[in-house]
């Protein structure tokens, strides 16, 4: 199970309760790879992540546009691209082998979740908090 660190956080308690939720969804789905018989929630699990990340990402840019914050093209960007990645792994879930996908869905967005919050996250964070001092 994915535990979450301190070190995690970027200082926004939203956003911090928004990634927290994107861990909780990943252990989730760890549960439902570790019990295969629970093949009909994988998809469903795939599915809600793919939901939260979509839900997340608009409050986070919303949040970015609501302090000015210079480099929200890029980071934007990055969402898009990550999403539709998500999208398209999410669509593998209905036609092949959930089982595969779903090991693949957590490594993928587990990977990308942790190095987008210690990077481009954090990022925006300290900006904000130098701006709001
Ligand atoms: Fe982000």
């Amino acid at each position: 199970m994915l535990v979450w660190e301190d070190e995690y956080k970027i200082g926004n308690e939203e956003m911090d309760a928004q990634h927290l939720i994107l861990f909780a969804l990943l252990n989730q789905l760890t549960v439902n790879i570790d019990n295969d018989r629970a093949g009909d929630c994988l998809a469903d699990v795939i599915t809600a992540l793919g939901g939260y990340i979509d839900y997340h990402f608009a409050h986070e840019e919303a949040l970015m546009r609501a302090w000015d914050y210079p480099d929200i093209d890029a980071h934007s960007a990055k969402h898009v691209q990550f999403a539709a990645e998500v999208k398209h792994l999410q669509a593998q879930a209905h036609s092949g082998d959930v089982h595969k996908v779903a090991i693949r869905v957590r490594a993928f967005v587990l990977d990308w979740l942790l190095g987008h919050i210690l990077g481009s996250d954090r990022e925006y964070a300290a900006f904000i908090a130098s701006k709001a001092a």
